[in-house]
């Protein structure tokens, strides 16, 4: 089966559990941080999609925010967040989604990011673009961070860190979002509606599909110095190419 039509299936299997979960009473948790939650159907989505990676890629390794590694002996690592944006979805709030990447031998071969309330499945495959449901998508024509939508995100716990990064970019930017679902932030850069998205601490499953759909729309992925993007660090960068040094020149602190 092709991993990337395998993989979108399987995010909007598990968008429309979400959906499901949502109409009805949530279990919400906190996990190490005040602000750090994880609900019943963040476990439930995890659950669906595990099973299905074993069942259909059962040589695969699979790195998945809630449960962590579970390994396998191929080339191949899944990598998912089966719910980014849980403080939105606990609300109400529609920018939440599904992240699902696969990397091959520390690669990033393929990527999907649906967001089920909102009906929008962005997906890549490497060498072959980026899509929205299935239409090619490019980044944002834009050439100065003045004229520019840009987006970040605080981790919980450890936001203060931004403050003078969000300060800077208020000021010279046209303006700043926070929407709380970093894999979604990443694939809006991919769409054209941000100009960039920058945010520290993440966590693989946050940025993983959203790099490589940014990339395969024609933007830049890098950490916050301009240094080559590492899963692990968190630190990210997300561009439509033509901003980029003035971002990394902006953030600097
Ligand atoms: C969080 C979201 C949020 C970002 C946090 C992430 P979660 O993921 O992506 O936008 O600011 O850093 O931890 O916990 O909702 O999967
Ligand atoms: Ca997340
Ligand atoms: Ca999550």
């Amino acid at each position: 089966m092709n991993p990337l039509d395998f993989a979108i299936a399987l995010a909007r299997e598990a968008g429309a559990l979400l959906l499901e979960r949502a109409g009805g009473p949530l279990f919400i948790e906190r996990k190490s941080h005040r602000n750090d939650l994880v609900t019943d159907a963040d476990r439930a989505s995890e659950v669906l999609i595990v099973g299905a990676i074993r069942k259909n890629f059962p040589a695969s390794t699979i790195l998945i925010e809630e449960s962590g590694t579970h390994p396998g002996t191929s080339d191949e690592r899944w990598i998912v967040d089966p719910l980014d944006g849980t403080t939105n979805f606990a609300h109400g709030y529609p920018p939440f989604c599904v992240s699902i990447a696969l990397e091959r031998r520390g690669e990033l071969i393929a990527g999907v990011v649906y967001a089920p309330r909102l009906q929008e499945c962005f997906a890549a495959e490497r060498g072959a673009g980026a899509t929205l449901n299935g239409a090619p998508i490019g980044v944002s024509q834009v050439s100065t961070v003045a004229d520019a939508l840009v987006c970040t995100g605080f981790v919980p716990g450890r936001w203060e860190r931004n403050v003078e990064g969000f300060k800077r970019l208020m000021d010279a930017s046209q303006a700043v979002r926070r929407d709380g679902a970093a894999a979604l932030d990443l694939a809006y850069v991919a769409a054209g509606r941000f100009e960039a998205f920058w945010e520290f601490d993440l966590r693989p499953w946050d940025i993983a599909a959203g790099a490589l759909i940014v990339r395969e729309a024609g933007g830049t992925v890098t950490a916050i110095d301009g240094t080559p993007l590492d899963l692990n660090s968190g630190s990210t960068l997300a561009t439509n190419a033509a901003i980029h040094a003035e971002m990394v020149a902006l953030l600097q602190h």
